[in-house]
């Protein structure tokens, strides 16, 4: 049986509605299936489990195509500063520089790091929890997620009390702004740059310092990638983290029996993060890469210098792996075989960090919010979308 696929048919309305469908009949296909995006690229969708997982480790596909090919070209115009931190993005590079920057950033992002900020993250959960339990009526988005991750990064990082406030607003342009060239990037990168003069000087018990450091040592990051390391910390890191708290929340009232069992025994917290990572991750489809050569790839070709889409919903609903992938259930065995966090060179090196903020969370809630319940009824989402913008709670 072949089944056909329209060109754009992952971005039609339909699609958006129930895109694990689509994924489902991707994986039935067993080849690798060309879609037009409204940009007019290509794309090669990819979805079943082994198959996403091969294509995260295959030798011939990244993201630094132009190397790879005969017309590579050098940039014809000066580049902007904005433009050239954008370029140093430890997640767009493929080795050799991926690997000395992510040694070189693993060095300092230690689960040490992580671990003493646990404190912390526990001090802020409660009193976003506190301020809710106050208001009665709130919103899961502004009122309990949102605040969390920014504060966790602006701590990590080592940004004093007194500039938390313009690091917000920063971060909050960062991270909606396509546009590397807007003035915030720049205005960060200026800050970061004091910031890292004065951790120089006197160093404290941050990631910057950590980072700043290993200058000393011979080896380090330079001006532009210490910035765009800060920076990419705030984009992969602040709405993802948001994402899961949202639709953890969301899921969990949705199914009042486990919502019950994890009142019951908030140590199930754990579970909850890590069913709603493969249930509903953040990432639907990880950041496309290109082929460098014709490669053979889950059941079919692709042609060189093509857009791969290697699906983490797909593989994460994959039956071959989950046992009915389409339940939400907090008590299955086998949700940490999900890969939500990628898998190979760029697995998430915030991985750790965003479990612990969201396990956190999840404990208080079932600890202090009771009686919580959905004020109104979300609307669908479109999928692309991370979460919603608003979701209405109370708990009176
Ligand atoms: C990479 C998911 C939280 C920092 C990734 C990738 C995924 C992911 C799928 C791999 C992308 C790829 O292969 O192209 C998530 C999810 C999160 C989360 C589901 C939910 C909590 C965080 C946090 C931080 C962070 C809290 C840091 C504060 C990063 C960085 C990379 C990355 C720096 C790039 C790693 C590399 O290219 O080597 N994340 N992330 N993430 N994530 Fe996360």
């Amino acid at each position: 049986m072949t089944i056909e696929f329209r060109l754009s048919e992952l971005w039609e309305p339909d699609t958006r509605r129930d895109p694990h469908a689509f994924y489902a009949r991707v994986r039935v296909a067993g080849r690798p299936v060309p879609q037009v995006d409204p940009a007019g690229n290509r794309l090669w969708i990819v979805a079943r489990h082994a198959d996403v997982l091969d294509g995260l480790q295959h030798p011939a596909i990244g993201h630094e195509v132009r190397k790879h090919q005969a017309q590579d070209l050098p940039l014809a115009h000066q580049r902007s500063e904005a433009e050239r931190i954008a370029a140093r993005q430890l997640i767009d590079l493929d080795p050799p520089d991926h690997t000395r920057l992510r040694g070189l950033v693993s060095k300092a992002f230690t689960a040490r790091t992580v671990a003493r900020l646990e404190p912390w993250i526990a001090d802020v959960a409660d009193r976003l929890v506190a301020r809710a339990l106050e208001l009665g009526t709130f919103d899961g988005v502004a009122d309990l997620a949102d605040p969390l991750p920014v504060n966790v990064i602006a701590q990590l990082v080592g940004v004093p009390e007194e500039d938390r406030a313009r690091f917000r607003e920063w971060s909050a342009i960062i991270v909606s702004a396509a546009d590397h060239d807007s003035a915030a990037t720049l205005a960060f990168a200026a800050y970061i740059d004091e910031l890292a003069e004065r951790r120089r000087a006197v160093p404290e018990d941050d990631l910057l310092s950590e980072l700043v450091a290993l200058e000393a040592q011979g080896d380090a990051l330079d001006r532009d990638e210490l910035v765009a390391m800060v920076q990419l910390l705030l984009i992969a890191g602040q709405e993802t983290t948001v994402d899961v708290l949202v639709n953890g929340i969301r899921l969990l009232l949705t199914h009042p029996e486990q919502w019950q069992d994890l009142l019951a025994d908030p140590s199930l917290a754990s579970a909850v993060v890590e069913e709603t990572l493969r249930f509903r991750g953040p990432v639907e489809i990880v950041p496309p890469r290109f082929t460098f050569r014709e490669i053979d790839l889950a059941g079919g070709t692709i042609p060189a210098f093509e857009r791969v889409g290697l699906s983490l919903w797909g593989a994460n609903r994959d039956p071959s792996v989950f046992s009915a992938p389409d339940a939400f259930d907090i008590h299955r065995p086998d949700a940490h075989r999900h890969i939500a966090f990628g898998h190979g060179i760029h697995f998430c090196l915030g991985a750790s960090l965003g479990r612990l903020e969201a396990r956190i969370m999840f404990d208080r809630i079932a600890r202090e919010l009771h009686r919580l319940r959905l004020a109104v009824e979300p609307d669908e989402l479109d999928g692309f979308r991370l979460h919603w913008g608003t979701l209405p709670l109370r708990i009176r």
